[in-house]
């Protein structure tokens, strides 16, 4: 619990943060009237005027107690949006530790939900794996509402399924591989309220999968199948959305090997699927009215005798045929089979796939834009809507049928690399095929999955992207 909800101040906090719009600094209420005079004076010496990301510190004695107060700037009013308010407190409380209260006079500030989950940005950290690392004192906000009710804030909520996310993608290749990924959902399941079914791999066999198989072949960790069932909505048995997260849990490239400079992130390969447990995580604790089923088809994309080959030609659970011009083209071939699985044996009315899937969609839109592909465009607003809310940018791609002609093959019904060019919409392609018409909506983030430098309020690494957007939407349905 990093957040709290008082209706009693305590005496002594370690920061007393107070957020301020642009251009509309004035002195809070509760401050005494020689304390007023002094503020006013440190206010004016520093010319401090409360825009983004602006700080002032300074610490004077009330009624007998140390004051350490943290005036924080959000900009002007249009811009003080949710996202805005996580990014200004995360810049003026990273780092910092023990109990900090914060407030603010301005309506459009008093954003519960940005605060407590600006808190989970702010403690978040992963250094388990750091035999001499300090313990360092989390930091604890607490928020002054003397009308507050006991419900769940949706803020503290996202920022804990953000960090579950983050962790499962930060933790290396050799800790989570597809059985301890399996299990994790199944922990986190049983804590967020969703039942989580494991399928083994004579199971993904019976069950037909074969292009999931052939990229799961030659590692020593075997494949999973993981799906995640939360029905929310028994009004509606038949609306179900569908949520399919790229599983690799680790992709080396197969036969078509990469660079080392390449693998090493790859770790970051499962991060579709953590966006989903991530998403289903918060969508089942705050009670969503809604029937969501998360498939993660979990493999490793390994090399050995056994692998699957360049111009090998493969099965698939819809029974289309593959050419394997690729190896490395690996996602798409998990994925068609897992969206085959939540169509037919699941029974979905619309399904959306999250993946690191392609170098090119980085190339097109770089490392803060997630790329989304739709054959449905109220999909597409819905999520778009949804993204503008909690400030995660996304953009549309285009599903011409140009890009179909680069998967074509000429001794099978599909080839699973297109190529270089467009190689982000000829993937998005090659999952379009196996959607059976319904409602479908990919989206690729594999340049916004994992950060190699810190920015705004994400540290280096995983930032469980999407995870709120895909959460809007399914909450906005
Ligand atoms: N997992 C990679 C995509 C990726 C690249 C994710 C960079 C994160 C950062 C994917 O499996 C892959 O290797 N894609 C290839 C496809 C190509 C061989 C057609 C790519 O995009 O280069
Ligand atoms: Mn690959
Ligand atoms: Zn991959």
């Amino acid at each position: 619990m990093y957040f709290k909800i008082v209706r009693e101040l305590k005496k002594k906090y370690s920061k007393n943060v107070i957020l301020y719009l642009e251009d509309k600094v004035e002195i809070c209420s509760f401050i005494s009237e020689e304390n007023k005079l002094l503020l006013g004076k440190v206010i004016e010496e520093k010319k401090f005027r409360g825009k983004m990301g602006e700080t002032l510190e300074t610490s004077f004695i009330q009624y007998g107690n140390l004051i350490n107060m943290i005036l924080v700037g959000v900009g002007k009013e249009k811009e003080a949006t949710r996202d805005s308010i996580i990014k200004a407190l995360y810049k003026a409380l990273v780092g910092s530790s023990g109990e900090v209260i914060v407030s603010s006079e301005e309506e459009k500030l008093k954003n519960i939900d940005a605060i407590a989950e600006a808190t989970y940005h702010i403690n978040y950290k992963f250094d388990r794996y750091k035999t001499k690392e300090i313990e360092r004192e989390p930091l604890i906000i607490e928020y002054f509402d003397p009308e507050a009710g006991g419900s769940i804030v949706e803020g503290e909520i996202l920022g804990k399924a953000i960090n579950i996310a983050r962790d499962l993608v930060n933790e290396p290749a050799n800790v989570i591989y597809p059985k301890t990924l399996a299990m994790e959902a199944a922990t986190i399941g049983s804590e967020y309220g969703f039942d989580v079914e494991i399928f083994e791999e004579y199971e993904i066999g019976e069950i037909g999968m074969e292009a999931l198989l052939a990229v799961a072949r030659a590692a020593e960790k075997r494949p999973r199948l993981i799906v995640m069932r939360y029905f929310g909505d028994k009004k509606n048995p038949d609306k179900i959305t569908g949520l399919v997260g790229k599983g690799l849990t680790y992709d080396t490239g197969g036969l078509s090997l990469k660079p080392t400079d390449s693998m090493l992130e790859m770790k970051s390969d499962m991060g579709g699927a953590a966006t989903v447990i991530g998403a289903m995580s918060a969508a089942s604790k705050m009670k969503l009215e809604k029937n969501i089923v998360g498939v993660i088809a979990a493999c490793e994309n390994s090399i050995g005798g056994n692998a699957y080959r360049p111009g090998d030609v493969i099965g698939s659970m819809a029974g289309k045929t593959i050419e394997i011009t690729n190896t490395d083209a690996e996602g798409r071939l998990t994925l068609a089979d897992a969206v085959t699985y939540i169509i037919r044996k699941e029974k979905v009315s619309e399904v959306i796939d999250i993946a690191t899937l392609t170098g090119g969609i980085v190339v097109a839109l770089g490392t803060t834009v997630t790329g989304v592909f739709s054959n449905n465009d109220s999909m597409y607003s819905k999520l778009e809507k949804s993204g503008e809310v909690y400030g995660e940018k996304l953009w549309r791609m285009p599903l011409f049928d140009d890009y179909k002609e680069l998967i074509k093959s000429d001794i099978a019904d599909l080839k699973n690399s297109g190529g270089r060019w467009g190689s982000a919409p000829s993937a998005a392609k090659f999952i379009e095929e196996f959607s059976e018409g319904i409602p479908w909506m990919h989206i690729d983030i594999a340049g916004t999955a994992f950060l190699s430098g810190a920015k705004d309020y994400f540290s280096k690494g995983a930032t469980g992207n999407m995870v709120r957007s895909i959460y809007g939407y399914l909450k906005a349905k």
